[in-house]
């Protein structure tokens, strides 16, 4: 009896001892949009690791949640045996990730995720004068072009001292906008074609971390010039 408790235990042993995780922290640097490919594999590439869970703390030191329990990686996150797949990264998801085995042992990796930041001077509007049915390209792009903002909004303001109005909510610029983010995720430039007298005014780019650019915008009239 006595002698078979301690046979299945030494199985049980034996088999989670079997594999050892490197005690290095992997430092990883991503950017917003991105997706991180993390390893849990064992030192010993012919051992494989038993009950493995993946767990996220934000300073490091716990609590460690399981990220299958977090909302926050709803449909972004991918498992297959050692690895852990966590796709359009955000801002909200740098901190600590832990792959924990049977035996208390684990790995740590260190995950930041860079943000946009936006390129060029905030100080005075950037001036652009068109003529009226020309297009123009209102620039504003994040320093790193890979770098997907969490949001960000264009908006309208006849005199920069009245209210801005989102140019997507309003139906002066409908069918005459144009985006590139879709295709290049940190180029928020926005294109106006058909350009009347109307559009005529400051427009402001803006991003969540409360980073804006600004552009004043003048149109001559068919008339003038
Ligand atoms: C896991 O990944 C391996 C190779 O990386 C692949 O051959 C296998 O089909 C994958 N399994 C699942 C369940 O996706
Ligand atoms: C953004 O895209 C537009 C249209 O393709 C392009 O003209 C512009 O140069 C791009 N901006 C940056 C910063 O790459």
């Amino acid at each position: 009896m006595w002698f078979s408790v301690c046979l299945v235990n030494l199985i049980l042993l034996t088999g989670s001892e079997a594999c050892r995780l490197p005690g290095t922290l992997q430092t990883i640097v991503k950017s917003a949009g991105q997706s991180v490919l993390l390893l849990c594999s064992c030192t010993d590439p012919h051992t494989r690791p038993a009950s493995l869970i993946w767990e996220f703390s934000a300073s490091g030191s716990g609590p460690w949640v399981p990220v299958t329990q977090s909302d926050l990686y709803r449909n972004r996150l991918e498992f297959n045996e050692t690895k852990l797949l966590l796709s359009h990264l955000t801002e909200e998801d740098r901190g600590f990730y832990r792959c924990r085995i049977r035996n208390q042992q684990f790995r740590d990796f260190s995950l930041s995720v860079q943000g946009c930041t936006l390129s060029g001077q905030q100080e005075t509007p950037i001036e652009i004068t068109v003529s009226s049915g020309q297009s123009v390209l209102l620039p504003c792009s994040c320093t790193d072009l890979q770098t997907r903002p969490a949001s960000f909004t264009w908006r309208f303001n006849e005199e920069h001292t009245s209210a801005w109005v989102p140019v997507t909510q309003s139906d002066l610029y409908r069918g005459r906008m144009e985006l590139f983010n879709e295709t290049t995720p940190g180029n928020l430039s926005l294109l106006l074609s058909h350009l009347t007298e109307k559009d005529q005014g400051y427009y402001r780019c803006g991003i969540r971390s409360g980073q804006v650019r600004d552009i004043h915008l003048t149109v001559r009239g068919k008339r003038c010039c």
